[in-house]
């Protein structure tokens, strides 16, 4: 039996002991618990003790760690090593942000020299736009951004500039678009002055069928109200096929280029970051910057036992194949991080969403957990009942500011007690005995009591994970992203799979440019499937 195997079954037969263990007792089995399991990081304190694992777990987690290769692989990720071996490319999200005096190569030449020189082209950009020495067609100042682009090229940017919203300067506003549904576009369209509009088209392939879309549609708007003149001062390309863009219409000196070894969901430290800084500025961005390379030495230099992400990677698998839960929520109680959900999602799900390893050998641990969630306060008033009292364990990520840079006094107060307090309860659970001894006292007759107190029990034991920081800054923002990032990464490696590619996207792309020139040319394919035909007909009925 292979080494790797051995441990996954040493894993399998602790999971059936932690199936009876209580998160409770573990904490009086241990008392060190509490330290042994959170990480002080800059300004960002980690809190995993609340979780159903215990240290000797954690132990042979560390063991299938080194027998996959973990360390050298991670080296391989920083060295610019042929991660992505089905695409025959490095993964170098983290060159992107290494210091100056990295030295990282790809087919023979240092790359860092060539990251800083973008990012000075990127930032110079930027402040002619934001101090307004470059102006539209008509010399009038921008003031409003509208950014074109589709996963990556698009939940990247909306989700930080929502995160810093604070950061930002109220003389230019940012919109984005990513939906084919013209409605999206529309209603940004509708309130736009294209005098006063810079266009930013994000896409690597500049090929993503929605992406190009609208920015057809957007080029359309803007040359029939300015004429083609317009295309070479307002819009502005980031991409990696430049001829694509300059057929486009967009002109050499307005396009950033996007490397090969970007991936499209790390790429928001590439030159999609471009309108990153056009809102909040570049000294936070160099601060974005900053956080995420805090973490990059974290997790290059930590040892095993202390390393945040390696930790957090080594957990989702421990959940995921052993203890088998299907998901993961992430609860931000932070308004302003409503987008790190669904930008968590394409970072997880695309990355490790795969049936098969590197080797294209069929998996037999189960993959990547959907993950889902939504912001505290609101999130407690709809799927909480479920967290609680549901047939499903769902480990959760509670993110949560001790500091408020908000003005109104008490919010963060609130805020606080209640993610502390449904960690805890999601913990600690009621039990039948003490519900029902509750309800008596609160004056119901023993009847009654016996009768509701299996509805209010609350089964507990449910583990979370709480990310507790000072104030949400681009310092910790960067850093929290690159936590993900690499704990992701550090999956992917357990499972031995390829976390960047994502083949998963392109049959649905396929079938669509089928299904397309039948709907535009009223066909009904016979050689499609019955369902699809169907529907199809029935597209037609409706069209009319
Ligand atoms: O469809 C998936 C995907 O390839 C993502 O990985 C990527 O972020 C997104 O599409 C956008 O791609 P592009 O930047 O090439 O438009």
């Amino acid at each position: 039996m292979r080494e790797q195997d051995l441990l996954w079954s040493k894993l399998e037969k602790s999971g059936q002991r932690f199936i009876k263990s209580s998160i409770l007792e573990e904490f009086q089995k241990d008392p060190e618990r509490h330290d042994n399991f959170s990480f002080r990081l800059d300004n960002l304190f980690v809190d995993l003790s609340k979780n159903l694992i215990d240290t000797k777990v954690l132990k042979d987690l560390q063991q299938l760690a080194a027998v996959q290769k973990v360390d050298k692989l991670k080296e391989g990720l920083f060295s610019g090593a042929i991660l992505n071996n089905t695409e025959n490319r490095p993964a170098l999200h983290v060159a992107l942000r290494a210091p100056s005096s990295s030295v990282i190569t790809v087919e023979g030449t240092n790359i860092v020299p060539k990251v800083e020189r973008l990012l000075e082209e990127m930032m110079s950009f930027a402040n002619s736009i934001r101090s307004g020495a470059k102006k539209g067609l008509t010399k009038r100042r921008f003031t409003n951004i509208l950014h074109i682009g589709s996963g990556g090229s698009l939940a990247g940017p909306m989700m930080v500039l929502r995160a810093l919203s604070s950061y930002q300067k109220p003389n230019i506003q940012i919109d984005f678009v990513g939906n084919a549904d013209s409605s999206d576009l529309q209603s940004k369209l509708r309130k736009l002055d294209p005098e006063t509009t810079l266009v930013v088209v994000a896409s690597k392939t500049f090929a993503t069928q929605e992406t190009i879309l609208n920015a057809e549609t957007t080029k359309k708007w803007m040359l029939e109200r300015l004429g083609p003149s317009s295309l070479s001062q307002h819009f502005v390309a980031i991409t990696g096929n430049k001829n694509r863009a300059k057929s486009f219409g967009v002109i050499d000196q307005n396009i950033f280029e996007i490397w090969e070894w970007v991936g499209g969901r790390f790429s928001l430290w590439s030159a999609v970051g471009l309108t990153i800084i056009l809102g909040i500025g570049t000294e936070n961005f160099k601060q974005f910057l900053q956080g995420a390379r805090t973490i990059d030495e974290h997790f290059l230099n930590t040892a095993p036992e202390n390393n945040l992400p390696l930790v957090l990677g080594m957990l989702e698998i421990w959940y995921t194949s052993v203890l088998k839960f299907g998901s993961r929520a992430i609860i931000p109680y932070d308004h302003r991080l409503e987008g790190f959900v669904s930008y968590i999602q394409q970072l997880e799900m695309e990355s490790n969403g795969k049936s098969v390893d590197k080797d294209g050998q069929k998996m037999t641990q189960k993959t990547a957990a959907v993950v889902w969630g939504s912001e505290g306060t609101n999130a407690q008033h709809s799927f909480f009942q479920l967290l609680h009292q549901g047939t499903s364990v769902i480990p959760c990520d509670f993110l949560i500011a001790a500091v408020s840079d908000e003005e109104f006094a008490g919010h963060q107060e609130v805020l606080l007690a209640n993610c502390l307090a449904q960690a805890r309860a999601l913990m600690t659970g009621r039990s039948l005995q003490k519900t029902t001894k509750r309800l008596s006292d609160l004056g119901l007759s023993s009847q009654n009591a016996s009768r509701l107190a299996p509805h209010s029990t609350f089964i507990g034991n449910r583990p979370s994970t709480i990310f507790l920081f000072k104030q949400l800054t681009p310092n910790i923002l960067g850093q929290l992203i690159a936590i993900y990032e690499h704990k992701t990464f550090v999956q992917g490696a357990l499972w031995n799979i390829n976390s960047f590619d994502q083949w998963g996207v392109e049959l649905g792309k396929e079938l669509t440019n089928e299904i397309l020139p039948l709907l535009k040319n009223k066909i009904i394919d016979p050689n499609l499937d019955r369902s699809t035909a169907n529907l199809i007909e029935e597209v037609f009925k409706f069209r009319k």
